[in-house]
This record gives C-alpha cells, sequence and structure tokens, in this order.
C-alpha cells in the first residue's frame, strides 16, 4: 500500500496550481443523467471520487470519456440501470446525488443509503423530506432509498439546516418538475452556484443559487453543455495554510480567492501576509503567528472541509486558539494523530483548544479521512524529522498531484510503496 513521507522544515516558494473543485465536479458528472446530449467537462480533477462517480455513471448507461487534462464528455444513449448499488454508494457519500436526477429523469429509482462514515452519522433524511415535497413516494428497503413518482410537482421546500448535498439533489429534481419550486435555506455554497450554472446552461430555468432561496421553474428536458468547473477552494485553502507556515513566499494560483474569504481572513488574521490577486494568492509566512479562535459554518463562513488544516496552523501560534466545529459531530480525529507529533490539543465535546507553539516532531501517523489526510501532511512539512502517513487513498479521493505540487515548490514529499 502506498505512504506519503515528508521531510519537514523546507521552505516553499515558486507557484502551486489549484485544480477544479471535486465538490463541484461529482453533481456536475451527475446532472449528465438529465441529458440525452453530450456534456462536455472541463477543470475536472484526477481524483478518486471522480473515478468512483464516473463508474457509478456507466454503471446506470452514461457513456463516460476521459481525455487528458481535466476533460470528461458524457453521453447518454439510453439508461440502463436506475440502481445505485451499496458497493457504489458505500465508499462515497456523493453518489447519492444520483437520486434527484434518476427519479426526475425515469420516474424511478433505487439507491443504497450511505450509511455513516466517518466524519459522523450523516444522515439523508433531508434529502428525502424535500423529494418527498415534490411529490415521491419514497421507502427504505434492505438499505436502499426506493423513490418513484409520476411526474415530481414543484412545491416550498424549507431546510432546516442547510445542507450541501441535499440542495443539490433537491435542484436536479425539481428542474424536471411541473411548476415552480422554491428552496428556502437553501446552501450558499460555490458548488451548489456551479451546479445551478451548469443546469442553466443545459436549459434549465433557475434562479437565485449562491443564495438562501432558489427558485426553480420546472421544465420538460434539458440539452447538452460545455462546462469549466470552478477552481478547489479547499484545495487552494489547503496551500494558503501551508503558506502561511513556510511560504517563502508561495503563490497559490488559478483559484478563486472570493469563494475562500473566510479562510483568507482568518488567516491573516492569524498574522500572515497575504497579496490577493483576482486568481492567484501570494503568501509569506510570518516570524510568528497569533493563536486566533475559529468556527466552522455553512458557507460564507468558515468551511468544515478547512478545519484540520487550519488546526495545524494554530499548532504553530502563540496562544490558546478555540475552534469549534458545528458542521459534523466527529470531525477531530486528527488530533490524536497531531498530538502524537507533539501538538498541545484538548477536545470538550465540539470544541477543540489548541494551545501553541509547539514544536512538531514527525512520526508514522495515520489518516483517517480526506481533510485530516491533509493536516497530517501540513504538520509533516512543520515537524522535524520524517513524517510516514498511512492509508494514503485518503488523501487521494480529493487531491489531486499533492506529493508533485508541494515538491515542486521546495517541499520534501514522497509516495512510497511498502
Ligand atoms: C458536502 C461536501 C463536504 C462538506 C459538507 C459541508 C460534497 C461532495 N461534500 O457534504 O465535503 O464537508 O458539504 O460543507 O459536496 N445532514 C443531515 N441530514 C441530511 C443531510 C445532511 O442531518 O439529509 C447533516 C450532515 O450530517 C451534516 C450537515 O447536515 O452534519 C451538513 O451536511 P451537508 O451539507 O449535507 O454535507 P454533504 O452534502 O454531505
Amino acid at each position: 500500500m502506498e505512504k506519503l513521507r515528508v521531510e519537514g522544515g523546507k521552505k516553499l516558494s515558486g507557484k502551486v496550481r489549484v485544480g477544479g473543485a471535486k465538490n463541484a465536479a461529482l453533481p456536475a458528472l451527475v446532472a449528465s443523467l438529465m441529458t440525452d446530449e453530450p456534456l462536455h467537462l472541463s477543470n475536472v480533477p484526477d481524483v478518486r471520487d471522480v473515478a468512483t462517480i464516473c463508474r457509478l455513471l456507466e454503471h446506470l448507461g452514461v457513456g463516460v470519456e476521459r481525455k487528458p487534462g481535466g476533460e470528461i464528455i458524457t453521453n447518454v444513449d439510453h439508461l440502463t440501470s436506475c440502481e445505485a448499488p451499496y458497493d457504489l454508494v458505500k465508499t462515497m457519500r456523493a453518489s447519492f446525488l444520483v437520486l434527484g436526477p434518476l427519479l426526475a429523469r425515469t420516474g424511478q429509482a433505487r439507491v443504497s443509503l450511505p450509511g455513516g462514515c466517518a466524519i459522523g452519522a450523516r444522515p439523508v433524511d433531508r434529502h428525502l423530506s424535500a423529494l418527498a415535497r415534490l411529490g415521491a413516494d419514497l421507502r427504505v428497503e434492505h438499505g436502499y432509498v426506493v423513490a418513484e413518482a409520476d411526474r415530481l410537482r414543484g412545491a416550498e421546500i424549507l431546510f432546516d439546516v442547510p445542507t450541501v448535498g441535499g440542495t443539490e439533489n433537491c435542484l436536479m429534481a425539481a428542474t424536471f418538475a411541473e411548476g415552480t419550486t422554491v428552496i428556502h435555506n437553501a446552501a450558499r455554497e460555490p458548488e451548489v452556484e456551479d451546479l445551478a450554472n451548469l443546469l442553466i446552461s443545459m436549459g434549465a430555468d433557475i434562479e437565485g443559487a449562491g443564495t438562501d432561496t432558489i427558485i426553480i421553474h420546472g421544465v420538460d428536458s434539458l440539452d447538452g453543455a460545455e462546462h469549466s468547473v470552478i477552481p478547489d477552494r479547499i484545495e487552494a485553502g489547503t496551500y494558503v495554510v501551508a503558506g502561511a507556515l513556510l511560504g517563502a513566499p508561495l503563490e497559490v494560483t488559478h483559484c478563486h480567492p472570493p469563494h475562500f474569504e473566510a479562510v483568507l481572513d482568518k488567516v491573516s488574521e492569524a498574522g500572515v501576509e497575504l497579496t490577493v490577486g483576482e486568481s492567484s494568492i501570494r503568501v509569506t509566512a510570518p516570524e510568528s503567528l497569533q493563536s486566533t479562535d475559529m468556527k466552522t459554518q455553512p458557507h460564507p463562513g468558515f468551511p468544515t472541509d478547512m478545519q484540520a488544516q487550519y488546526m495545524v496552523l494554530m499548532t504553530q501560534a502563540t496562544g490558546s486558539s478555540i475552534i469549534a466545529e458545528t458542521i459534523f459531530e466527529n470531525r477531530f480525529m486528527h488530533v490524536p494523530e497531531l498530538s502524537r507529533m507533539g501538538a498541545d490539543i484538548s477536545i470538550d465535546g465540539h470544541t477543540a483548544v489548541v494551545r501553541g507553539p509547539s514544536p512538531l516532531s514527525g512520526a508514522k501517523v495515520m489518516a483517517t479521512d480526506l481533510r485530516a489526510s491533509a493536516s497530517l501532511v501540513l504538520a509533516g512539512l512543520v515537524a522535524s524529522g520524517p513524517t510516514i502517513i498511512d492509508r494514503l487513498y485518503h488523501l487521494d479521493r480529493g487531491y489531486e498531484g499533492l506529493a508533485s505540487k508541494l515538491s515542486s515548490a521546495g517541499a520534501d514529499v514522497e509516495r512510497f510503496s511498502d
């Protein structure tokens, strides 16, 4: 099994290029279920989750042609199945997004429940209640959601708490519903807006994506389209934190800074010098970092997907930082591993207190989820001595070429096989 070795203490300089957003590419690929015409997607990252969704789409009858340079062309002659099997859904929760489009397009769908994952129970109850409001007949059988509907009908939908996947599922289903749907308290994440923009370019009638109220006027069919996936704000944020720790300076390019302002604000509050351009950020590590408190929140607040990486930054800051995780109930699994490297972190429920600065020392550590793995890489970059990161497949779910990108910026990072 492949592992990552990081030899810490090297300054980072030059440029690191951000790829397309995994979390925008996944729903964009799912949208291929909604048209008979080709969908040309570009800036799709070459990561494992994209390969997983392509496998699922192929299982459903979508032709998927992957070209070098992040281009994917999809084509549907006819859908061959309405079932998303457990083996494909269990490895990636985003597979559940096929439920809305399949149901809206064919009138039926059988999609495995995703089950829990390492960062918590992560139910799909809000996806289901939204689809029920659109008129779907839903039942759970043998671990699968079985959904049927003659034709979905537009409705008023109120999410009690915003959900990214729930909003996306509902957006796709409502596109083919009869009449108008209004989603209240919709997720405002840029990836939701990117999906809406893609659907609009396919012929959908959607207003308000990117705000908390989305209005969808149903249409009968969608055309093909060409669409470039937005840059990955979490990958960009991860490299900004790397630059905040070791940038001499480091320039993070091909990103969209307005998509992760909350991260940039926190990093500059910690005393980091940032020069923010239209699509790039130059980051210089300061002599010393100041601790700042942080709370994860739905967009435009601080993203939960950057919590673990930000925590590493705080291990190097002077003072105590209180980090509150409000989105997921079990998202501090990186803490024991960071503690083994010398970090001083205590957890009380949903809150972690990080006291710094702590000199970190390299160790053998285990990745537990995607963003936790990124935090271990960052910790390895500032630690003394080698850090060996096991279970690299978590990292490969969402970071394209992380080792080579960091190496080209001066880090001593390499993948190796046991
Ligand atoms: C998406 C992102 C993920 C990110 C998360 C929050 C993708 C592929 N993944 O995940 O990287 O961490 O947004 O920004 O885009 N919940 C329910 N019932 C539901 C749905 C959600 O209780 O039906 C809860 C979840 O358990 C979680 C919270 O709502 O506590 C937010 O989840 P949600 O926004 O749905 O996250 P995902 O779409 O799964």
